[in-house]
């Protein structure tokens, strides 16, 4: 039944049980008991627990989960869980990385886990004299974040340094103080964001100014993770393949347009694992197209060159803010098993392995593309979705798909059409 001066003005709509909830959405979005009966069914994620997760729950979204394979990074096997929407992201991965494994596979190294927390403080009359007080006191500031976090320095962590800029802005300059926080296993933002408001009251009794924001920046310059490859061209597909790649990164160092889809083919790999696995994936794409940014232009992630041998060389660079621990990577049932299944022993070896499954995942999407176009593989992945969501099921998914594929037209309309013609004829 439709409602009448429908309203989102909803007080205390956070105090409701999930089903009260429902019960109210369903209300105003006219859903149906079936729709409702799909918000609730959670699935290994139970509503009580998503509830405590976030505010406002009424339900739980799952995403596919399938498991790259053939990774061989610094010597070790990995099984590599990605949850995504987008057909071919795990198979394109897992291609690349047999065609890594030629040569040895993935070698990766990275920085300390060291996250930079950023106190703003405005209204200062001498920035310069402001800075030197804040630095004469290093010692006292780091002494007083890390008091905030006995837990993080007892296991080796903890602010280890910090920095001061000063900005010139459109609302007068700016003292920016930076904390340099090593937070092992965990993402940290919570550790930072925690120390940088603690030193906060400091800041401002050195600097006599107002201090406003004290946060972590995602911008993760001090936790890089890099990885690298030599790619047999035998392996990739010949010589000409592995020119036509290099081109590839060629086009996208340059160019803006091409470096963003470029990049998001990147971060097809390593947000499928991030989301698996818990982690903030807002934070690790933010990172990194900042950092692709940093030289004042966007720019590649990758590099790819050819060797004297003609071989394929890729190496990869970027921030890795994720963890182990904390966060929902202890607490989603899914994220807890995906991290088993990967193995991984530190935040710092889950960061490299991100890096080795974004490079494979370029590798793949550039070889598709300066090879035999991205379609084809695409076209039967997108062609199962369709047949599908015409109501396909069993083999009849396949056939319709092969017909599909076959005519070059993957479409609902064709796929609703073949279907009818399946059940009027008992074949296709
Ligand atoms: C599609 O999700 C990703 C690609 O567009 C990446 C690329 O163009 O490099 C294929």
């Amino acid at each position: 039944m439709a409602i009448m001066n429908k309203t989102s003005e909803i007080s205390g709509f956070y105090k409701l049980s999930p089903k009260e909830r429902v019960q109210i959405v369903k209300d105003f979005a006219e859903l149906t008991d079936e729709e409702v009966k799909v918000l609730q069914s959670t699935g290994s994620l139970k509503m009580e627990l998503a509830d405590r997760m976030i505010e406002n729950v009424v339900g739980a979204m799952p995403l596919p989960l399938g498991i790259a394979v053939n990774f061989l990074i610094n010597k070790r096997d990995y099984l590599v869980p990605m949850a995504i929407e987008e057909p071919s992201v795990v198979a394109a991965a897992s291609n690349a990385a047999k065609m890594a494994r030629v040569k040895g596979g993935f070698f990766t190294s990275s920085t300390a886990p060291i996250m930079i927390g950023q106190i703003q403080t405005v209204g200062i009359d001498n920035p310069q004299t402001a800075k030197k007080a804040i630095l004469a006191t290093k010692e006292e500031i780091l002494k007083k974040a890390n008091e905030q976090d006995p837990m993080l320095v007892s296991v080796g962590g903890g602010a280890k340094d910090l920095d001061v800029k000063v900005l010139q802005t459109s609302t007068g300059p700016m003292v920016i103080t930076e904390l340099h926080v090593d937070c092992r296993d965990a993402m940290g933002a919570n550790a930072v964001n925690t120390m940088a408001e603690a030193i906060a009251p400091m800041i401002e009794r050195l600097t006599r100014g107002r201090v406003y924001l004290r946060i972590i920046s995602n911008l993760a310059t001090k936790r890089l993770a890099r990885a690298r490859t030599v790619v047999a061209k035998e392996a990739v597909g010949g010589e000409e393949v592995v020119d036509g790649i290099v081109d590839a990164y060629a086009f996208a160092d340059v160019d803006p347009y091409r470096a963003a889809t470029h990049n998001k083919g990147i971060l097809n790999g390593i947000i499928g694992v991030v989301i698996a696995t818990g982690n903030d994936h807002r934070a690790v794409e933010a990172g990194a197209h900042a950092y692709a940014a940093r030289s004042g232009r966007y720019g590649s992630l990758t590099v790819w060159e050819k060797n004297r041998n003609g071989d394929l060389v890729g190496s990869i660079e970027l921030p890795m803010a994720v963890g182990i621990i904390g966060g929902a990577t202890r607490v989603h049932p899914v994220a807890k098993i995906a991290l088993k299944i990967l193995g991984v022993k530190t935040a710092r070896e889950f960061g490299e392995v991100l890096a080795a499954v974004g490079l494979a995942q370029n590798l793949a999407a550039l070889r598709a593309l300066a090879h035999e176009g991205i379609q084809r593989g695409h076209m039967s992945l997108h062609a199962r979705n369709i047949a599908i969501t015409a109501g396909a099921s069993g083999e009849l998914i396949d056939l319709i798909v092969e017909r599909m594929v076959e005519e070059r037209r993957v479409r609902l309309d064709r796929a609703k059409e073949l279907l009818r013609e399946h059940k009027e004829k008992g074949k296709l």
